[in-house]
């Protein structure tokens, strides 16, 4: 592990080594997904429970392009402890169960990683007696390690098996800001958790 400078926004934001979907394609995109969506759920009431932090930008985009009448529900779960790049420990904060009695509910995540934030988030909602379940997601990585994942209604980018940043999606609490979805160098993914140069 290495020391990082997080002390400027040009020394954070330097750390990037390129961007892999611009915000142009990230909107585009995502009007797409919408128009899906609200195809699908036409007439309907939809109950949206989007999880926490990292859907919050692609959630903000997507709803409002949602001509619905919508509930919408948060969930935290957080899987990456610190700085590292692959799930670990695992925690569900979900709302209370009864919110979802009846109601057709859409699950809205940033990324499908190894699957298992997006299975556990379904089986605690199917606990509830939905009318409905089904599961979005911005990004789904191409992980040749995982053979039989759930696969999700809607998905808006298969991307490589690399770790990504920006639009809603961190590292080490940082980069949520970043309007693209950027890579990171190398050096900036060996950062000592909550080093700087102070
Ligand atoms: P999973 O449970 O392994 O599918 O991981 C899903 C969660 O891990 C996502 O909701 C993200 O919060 C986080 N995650 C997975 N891959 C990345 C990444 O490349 N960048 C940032 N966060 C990620
Ligand atoms: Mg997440």
């Amino acid at each position: 592990m290495t020391k990082c400078d997080f002390t400027s926004v040009d020394a954070v934001w330097g750390n990037i080594a390129r961007v892999v979907l611009p915000r142009e394609v990230i909107a585009h995109r995502v009007k797409e997904l919408a128009a899906q969506v609200a195809d699908f759920y036409d007439g309907a009431e939809l109950t949206i429970l989007a999880v926490l932090t990292g859907s919050l930008i692609f959630l903000a985009d997507l709803v409002r392009d949602l001509p619905l009448v919508m509930r919408l529900d948060v969930a935290s779960a957080s899987s990456y402890p610190g700085g590292s790049v692959r799930s670990e420990a695992f925690e569900l904060l979900m709302p209370a169960k009864s919110d979802f009695e009846g109601k057709d509910v859409l699950i809205v995540d940033d990324i499908l990683d190894s699957g298992q934030t997006l299975t556990r988030m379904v089986e605690s909602v199917q606990a509830s007696n939905p009318a409905s379940v089904r599961t979005c997601v911005l990004l789904r990585k191409r992980r040749s390690d995982i053979v039989a994942g759930i696969e999700p209604d809607y998905v808006g980018f298969d991307i490589d098996d690399e770790f990504v940043v920006g639009y809603g999606l961190d590292y080490n609490h940082l980069y949520r800001n970043l309007p693209d979805i950027c890579v990171l160098k190398p050096e900036a993914l060996a950062c000592d958790e909550g080093s700087d140069l102070s």
